[in-house]
């Protein structure tokens, strides 16, 4: 499957969602604060951030809030054609194995592009997570 490439323009337009949407993090636990811009096969963008609980379990990641987020503005119709976390990190941080379970489920090959203060990495999730589990 051909890689799903973002423009210029589409990542650094995520990338700074992204950025703002960390401030938004419930993170009164870990203190690390994360963002992410989802986009959707035709441009549309949605933001999240991670949620922590006072019960350590129940936290969401900020790509699985912001996936979610889409999924129900695009009322359940979300066709995923990349995402962008942000982190206060300096190193770039990739998500969680449970977040590129949920990213493969609403588009095989998204592009995930993830950042810490400086540099970011570009991979698709085909990448990420090969043989992902899938009941079809
Ligand atoms: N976190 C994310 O938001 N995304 C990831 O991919 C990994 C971890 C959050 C969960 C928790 O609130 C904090 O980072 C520390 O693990």
């Amino acid at each position: 499957m051909p890689p799903i490439s973002l423009t210029d323009k589409e990542r650094a337009m995520m990338l700074g969602m992204a950025t703002a949407a960390l401030q938004h993090a419930y993170a009164p636990y870990s203190k690390f604060r994360v963002g992410a811009t989802v986009i959707t096969d035709d441009g549309h963008l949605y933001t999240g951030s991670n949620v922590e609980n006072a019960s350590y379990g129940l936290t969401i990641c900020a790509e699985r809030a912001a996936i979610f987020n889409a999924v129900h503005q695009t009322q359940g119709k979300l066709k995923l054609r990349g995402i962008a976390v942000v982190t206060e990190n300096d190193v770039p941080c990739s998500p969680c194995g449970a977040c590129r379970q949920v990213i493969a489920e609403f588009g095989a090959n998204t592009a995930v592009v993830f950042r810490g203060q400086t540099d970011y990495i570009e991979m698709s999730i085909a990448d990420l997570l090969p043989e992902t589990f899938r009941l079809t």
